[in-house]
């Protein structure tokens, strides 16, 4: 029976950009689960966005010296691009901000006060750090010093980065602003906290030890953990930016950022439904218990998802379903470190523009965090798209579909009476479609993967076998020659099915090659009989297309053309991407943005006046920095990988006094992109990026507006 299904990703913090550790975590596997369970005829929708408010938020547009929207914004565009590069499709992908989503803060408002008339909210008025300079009080990581457990010099007022502990501001050694390095003092404020005990002990625990049995055990252990250790919780904060709390005289008071964000799934969801024409099924889904909800969530976000936020939903009273699932992933590293992209340890775009989509789904599939940490390697990678996919599935697809193109003029046979052999196929592939449905719905995206190869193995053990290459030589042998070639077309047809829910796009192109017309075949139409009766490729003769044209054509090392479904990684590809990983990594970038006032410089004369041809002949470009390092050789530049839409290009700034790399990763610029190449010491610079001098006589860079695409011309 068809099920109403709804999954979530974690909304990602719009303040930088996601990489793949984010995207194995939580992106990829939701896409593909939702995938599967459309594919199995349930009713899926797939809600997600930007998570648009929160401390880091608000000080890093601050200190970029941007609107809270207008940082968002061009973070919001940045993440949204990185999430389609992958495939990943949602059914709405909007955020939290006031301006992108109007229903957020009124339902962000109605769950504050429905849990403070149910008596879960409790108001106290306590100490809390406040800068006298910049008259305004210090929450998180407004507030720096020393770690009280470890002694780290640059803890946050939150948590310190060295040990991970959560950390008590008050108690910091050496307490400074991060907003204007002062001393901060103390000074009494007004906070809601969210009673989670009570919660607890009224029915949570016992609502997640009967829900949770079948969770992960990586999640439920996590959960009974916290359960035990469940403390009250600050749900506000003395903030210019977020969800005004809905309370008499708080003034500069807003949402806690983890109280609003998971509020944004229900907010998302109504502006989705508003925005089909059907806002009943807003409600129709999130208070019905019929409703299936999953939380696809990185192994950081636990307890937010399977502790405060149910706590939240129930607390309202207001009837909102509590989640099915929590499949939360574990933490992915990169060549045995963390993700990293402020110090250059990450994956950069330009490094995988050129590979298909879903060669980096499924490798990223088969390397999932599913109960462990696990690990992207370049290796790892090669292995898996050559012989996963080049070698067993492409080869497969390709050596049958030329076959059938030499000797059966594209024709693929009809289905003639099955040999033990074939029908020990057919049921291969039956077995495979019941393991790789089991696993997918058990979250096991690793051994789903497995089970789509170990398919391909068998078919082309079945291929190796029967030896059509000697059979259609032979007029007595050629007819079952033909049966194999068809029941490889079938099996090619069984792995276009299995392998939808992970590599889309390919399994598109498999069921084009085998000429398959129509809705994409469901789970049921792979085995013997649903072959006999023509269920995944029409009874009788079928016309596939031809070999070049169902794959993309490419040259092989002697440049002879020929057709593959997968192309192979060269082992050099792996040795230059792991050298510039650990040169990027070996040029350490500071973290402290310059922020400080200074007296207005000389306006400069105006240069002689141009006619427009000259300025036309200027090509301006906007674009945005990828990647950023200091000059090995030249203190006074930085090297910066600039994404123009229509390509990545490094680009020398003299912007050293100004910037840190760092900070720069993800900025808007404008690039004057038809400037002829100049090497500057040693680099090659390939355009100049529009820069003005602050008041300092520092050069500062010129932003076009965030609506504005990569690539397009400034006029
Ligand atoms: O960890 C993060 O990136 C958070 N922005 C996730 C929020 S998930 C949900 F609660 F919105
Ligand atoms: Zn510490």
């Amino acid at each position: 029976m068809s099920e109403r299904v709804l999954v979530t990703s974690a909304l990602p913090y719009a303040n930088g950009p996601i990489h793949f550790g984010h995207i194995v975590g939580a992106y990829l596997p939701a896409d593909v689960y939702v995938r599967f369970r459309r594919m199995l005829g349930d009713d899926v929708h797939y809600v997600c966005g930007t998570d648009e408010h929160g401390v880091a938020i608000t000080l890093k547009a601050e200190q970029a010296g941007q609107s809270y929207e207008s940082y968002v914004d061009h973070w919001h565009a940045v993440i949204r691009d990185s999430l389609a590069r992958l495939g990943i499709e949602f059914d709405c992908f909007t955020g939290t901000a006031h301006h992108r989503n109007p229903y957020h803060r009124e339902l962000a408002q109605q769950f504050f006060l429905d849990l403070q008339a149910n008596g879960y909210l409790a108001e106290r008025t306590e100490e809390q750090f406040y800068s006298e300079r910049s008259q305004r009080f210090l929450p998180d990581r407004y507030v720096e010093g020393t770690c009280y457990h470890c002694g780290h010099e640059k803890a946050r007022g939150d948590e310190c980065p060295s040990c991970g502990r959560f950390l008590d501001a008050r108690r910091l050694k050496d307490p400074r602003s991060t907003i204007d390095g002062s001393v901060p003092v103390l000074k009494a404020t007004t906070h809601w906290y969210l009673d989670l005990a009570r919660a607890r002990d009224e029915w949570l625990r016992a609502w997640f030890e009967s829900k949770g049995a079948d969770w992960k055990p990586n999640v439920r252990n996590f959960v009974l953990g916290d359960l035990d250790e469940l403390r009250e919780r600050a749900i506000t904060r003395d903030l210019p930016w977020g969800v005004p709390v809905p309370a008499p005289g708080s003034d500069g008071k807003v949402l806690y950022v983890w109280f609003d964000a998971p509020i944004g799934y229900l907010s998302i969801s109504r502006q989705y439904w508003e925005a089909r024409g059907e806002p009943a099924r807003f409600e129709e889904f999130w208070k019905s218990a019929d409703t299936k909800l999953f939380h696809f969530i990185g192994k950081d976000n636990i307890t937010f998802h399977a502790v405060v936020f149910p706590a939240m939903l129930r607390g309202t009273g207001a009837g909102w379903i509590l989640p099915e699932n929590v499949p939360a992933n574990e933490f992915f590293n990169l060549e045995g470190r963390k993700f990293n992209t402020s110090s250059g340890w990450f994956v950069p775009a330009e490094s995988v523009a050129d590979d298909p989509t879903d060669a980096l789904r499924y490798a990223l599939c088969t390397m999932m965090p599913e109960t462990a940490d696990s690990e992207w390697t370049w290796e790892e990678y090669r292995s898996r798209v050559n012989d996963d996919l080049a070698d067993n599935l492409g080869n497969f697809a390709t050596r049958t579909l030329r076959f059938v193109e030499r000797f059966f003029d594209a024709a693929i046979p009809a289905l003639g009476e099955l040999t033990p052999a074939d029908r020990e196929l057919f049921d291969t592939a039956e077995a495979a479609r019941d393991e790789l449905v089991g696993h997918l719905h058990a979250f096991r995206f690793r051994q789903a993967c497995r089970a789509l190869t170990a398919l391909g193995n068998a078919c082309n053990r079945y291929y190796d076998q029967a030896e059509p290459w000697l059979k259609v030589k032979d007029d007595a042998q050629r007819p079952r020659a033909a049966q194999v070639m068809r029941v490889c077309a079938e099996m090619i047809g069984s792995i276009a099915v299995l392998s939808a829910p992970v590599m889309p796009a390919t399994s598109a192109t498999l069921l084009r090659a085998l000429g398959h017309v129509g809705a994409p075949p469901r789970f049921d139409a792979i085995g013997a009989a649903a072959a006999q009766t023509g269920r995944l490729l029409p009874v009788g003769a079928v016309v596939g297309a031809p070999l070049t044209a169902a794959f993309p054509k490419f040259t092989d090392d002697q440049g002879r053309e020929k057709s593959a479904l997968f192309l192979k990684i060269a082992e050099e590809r792996v040795k230059k991407e792991l050298e510039r990983l650990r040169t990027r990594a070996d040029h350490p970038v500071a973290t402290a943005p310059a922020t400080s006032a200074a007296p207005a410089a000389a306006i400069e004369p105006l240069a002689p006046g141009i006619e427009f041809d000259a300025f036309a002949a200027v090509d301006m470009r906007a674009g945005t920095i990828v990647a950023a390092d200091r000059h090995p050789r030249a203190d006074r530049l930085l090297v910066l990988s600039v994404d123009l839409g229509f390509e990545t290009r490094t680009i020398c700034a003299g912007v050293a006094a100004a910037y840190t790399p760092d900070e720069l990763i993800g900025r808007r610029v404008i690039a004057v992109a038809n400037l002829a190449a100049r090497k500057l010491r040693g680099i090659e610079s390939c355009g100049m990026l529009l820069a003005t001098d602050d008041a300092e006589g520092k050069p500062r860079f010129l932003a076009p507006d965030p609506a504005t695409p990569n690539g397009a011309r400034v006029s």
